[in-house]
């Protein structure tokens, strides 16, 4: 009987876990793509060629009024001006690909604004009120199948990766008291299941409408996710897990930004495979939970006191320098990635390219660099994601029977076919591997 019992809650256990038969692909759209410059510049119909890969497309970013805690569109006159209207333009592509939800996500970490206001929300009810209110209400003017909510929790403090001191550093560290990041934690907790729940509530009165989570890189779920509580009420829980170690938060240590497992002597929390356990272990079904993808790499200035030899964790002396079309210190697309590792006829008055070191154990990720020249100058390591990777992950995600993979974003793959001539390399990789 007993037995009988125990094969009939695994069967039932094995339908909970697996009602969709092919996994999503949920991709993000940057909005803020819109201006960037030649190349870069990314409209809505560029979206075209990777839409028959994705089953979710998120509109990144919404965000929240400081003063009336509505939700809001960021960037009016691009986002929902008759100009432009590029809501509208994300959802009527509902009209070719019948299959896919467009959603709207909010947060993001692109709403800076007094960021101090996704705190403050959560801890009142009326505000969380009229967020749900005006959230639900600018989705569905536009024709949206959800909301994502891609909330700006505060941050975990940067950890100090690893060194030859590491471990009298940490006895030291320890003798002192920590103090936290947020003094709130409990309430903050607890207020984002009490959001989640009152977003479901009023999504579930209209039809079709889903209801998402992102945990955002370097946001401690452990803390601010309560996942049973939140569970039944979301779709999905997209984990963005990379960014782990960045050069703004460790500007003179490089290292791996996204790998799947623990590598030797560094922190058992930051990679995917540990983000995917603290839900599982907290009763997530593993068919909710998707696992993140960056297009984008990493990047950092190494200089004469770095290791020659490349391996991270590396000296590094603060981000490398911008890219030509994102023009951000630290940060490189796919395609910028990519143009570095080929130096074409080694043109005079062309830094070296960058020397690629893929990981045979597929489990950290891959990096390439090139040390300074004679004068100190023009060392760069960064940490990137490139179709290989990519279809590693998907393979990870795979194995674990867990829900899919997100791309974040696509407006940083390589949507023009630079590298090679497949337009969306790294968005294509995965979805074969899934
Ligand atoms: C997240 O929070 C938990 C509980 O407070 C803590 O044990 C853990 O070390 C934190 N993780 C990180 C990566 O800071």
């Amino acid at each position: 009987m007993k037995a009988l019992i125990a094969f009939v809650a695994a069967l039932a256990l094995v339908a909970a876990n697996s009602p969709t038969p092919v996994g999503k692909v949920v991709c993000y759209y940057d909005s803020r793509s819109y201006v960037r410059e030649s190349q870069a510049r990314m409209l809505p119909m560029d979206l075209d060629p990777a839409l028959s890969f994705c089953t979710h497309l998120m509109y990144g970013y919404a965000g929240v009024h400081p003063d009336t805690y509505k939700m809001v569109p960021l960037n009016e006159n691009l986002d929902v001006d008759r100009t432009h209207a590029n809501y509208r333009a994300i959802t009527n592509f509902k009209g070719k690909y019948p299959a896919l939800k467009p959603m709207l996500s909010v947060g993001g970490d692109v709403d800076t604004e007094d960021p101090q206001k996704y705190n403050l929300l959560l801890e009142s009810p009326q505000a969380r009120t009229t967020f749900v209110n005006s959230a639900v209400l600018l989705a569905e003017q536009h024709g949206f199948d959800g909301i994502d909510l891609a909330w700006q929790f505060p941050k975990t403090k940067p950890k100090k990766i690893r060194s030859t001191w590491g471990s009298i550093w940490h006895g030291i560290k320890k003798t002192f008291a920590t103090t936290p990041v947020d003094d709130k934690e409990t309430e903050h907790r607890e207020g984002f299941t009490a959001l989640v729940r009152e977003m479901k509530q009023a999504l579930s009165l209209k039809p079709n409408m889903q209801l998402s989570v992102t945990i955002l890189p370097n946001v401690n779920a452990s803390i601010y996710i309560d996942v049973p509580a939140i569970i039944n009420h979301v779709d999905f829980v997209n984990l963005e897990t990379f960014d782990y170690s960045t050069p703004q938060r460790n500007p003179k240590e490089a290292d791996y930004t996204a790998p799947i497992y623990t590598p030797q002597n560094r922190n058992e929390l930051l990679n995917s495979n540990a983000a995917v356990n603290y839900f599982t272990q907290a009763g997530a079904p593993t068919y909710k939970i998707i696992v993140g993808i960056a297009t984008f790499g990493r990047t950092w200035a190494l200089d004469s006191d770095s290791e020659i030899a490349g391996v991270p964790p590396i000296h590094a002396n603060g981000p490398g320098e911008a890219g030509p079309y994102t023009k951000t210190e630290g940060l490189l697309s796919y395609p910028e990635v990519c143009a570095k590792l080929i130096n074409p006829n080694h043109q005079k008055g062309m830094r070296p390219h960058l020397r690629k070191v893929t990981d045979p154990s597929k489990r950290f990720g891959t990096y390439a660099f090139r040390v300074p020249d004679d004068n100190g100058e023009g060392g760069l390591w960064v940490s990137y994601e490139d179709p290989d990777t990519a279809g590693q992950k998907a393979a990870f995600v795979k194995s674990r029977g867990l829900g899919g993979i997100s791309i974040v974003d696509l407006s940083m793959d390589d949507f023009r076919g630079l590298c090679t001539s497949d337009k969306y390399p790294i968005l294509r990789a995965a979805k074969y591997r899934l």
